[in-house]
């Protein structure tokens, strides 16, 4: 498989069908499933929760990507970690003790992601870094799927990289990838592309041909 893995988020598929949904996108050529998870209130908008997590986990081949925009989130870690996450990642600025967050995500047996918002720079992740196993760059501010891609954030990208040296972190953009964005996000370090309204438009559950394509064309 390629260097790049491309995780569909499931925010733009048919939400009566997201078993099928998740079929289809693995079969397709997924290498992750990216779950978002909102709480309206860290964000303005509600996704779902744990209990939908672990519903759709026996239809996803390969990685369970949850991404958690709800605050406060320590209450419900365990919830997703037994929904079978293989990761959970909490926002940064959903919380005051972050290091305990990631802490106790490991210690549920999931790998231990953090994300940041396009306002927030990458010194407070510096006393993170052997905390994490992703690193999840915004490049929308979160809450709904289809909007622009921050130019501004490459920057971020290509700093955070250099931050992170030689330590096995994944580098996950999240918001507006498209063929365009796609090879600037990859040209500046990232290694994992979250794709919504890119990999779900043309298709559906009984026409899946163009997710495949679609998937390719990141
Ligand atoms: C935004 C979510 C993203 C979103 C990406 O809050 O975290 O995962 O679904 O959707 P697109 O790719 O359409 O920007
Ligand atoms: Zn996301």
């Amino acid at each position: 498989s390629r260097a790049i893995k491309i995780a569909p988020s499931i925010l733009s598929a048919d939400f009566a069908s997201f078993g099928a949904e998740c079929q289809a996108i693995c079969d397709q050529g997924a290498d992750w499933v990216h779950v978002d998870v909102m709480d309206g209130h860290f964000v303005p908008n509600i996704t779902f929760g744990p209990q939908t997590c672990a519903a759709i986990r026996p239809h996803i081949k390969g990685v369970m990507d949850v991404h958690l925009m709800i605050a406060p989130v320590d209450g419900y870690l365990e919830a997703f970690a037994r929904s079978g996450a293989d990761f959970i990642s909490v926002h940064l600025e959903a919380g005051a003790h972050m290091h305990r967050s990631l802490q106790t995500i490991r210690s549920l047996g999931a790998k231990a992601g953090i994300c940041i918002n396009p306002a927030t720079g990458i010194e407070q992740i510096e006393y993170l870094l052997d905390q994490v196993d992703l690193i999840n760059v915004m490049t929308v501010n979160p809450g709904f799927g289809g909007q622009k891609f921050i130019m501004s954030q490459l920057d971020k990208i290509r700093k955070l990289r250099a931050l992170i040296g030689e330590r096995p972190i994944h580098i996950e953009i999240d918001g507006g990838v498209t063929t365009e964005t796609a090879p600037l996000c990859a040209a500046a370090g990232a290694d994992v592309l979250v794709a919504g309204s890119a990999v779900f438009s043309g298709g559906s559950v009984s026409n899946p041909a163009p997710y495949g394509k679609n998937i390719s064309a990141l």
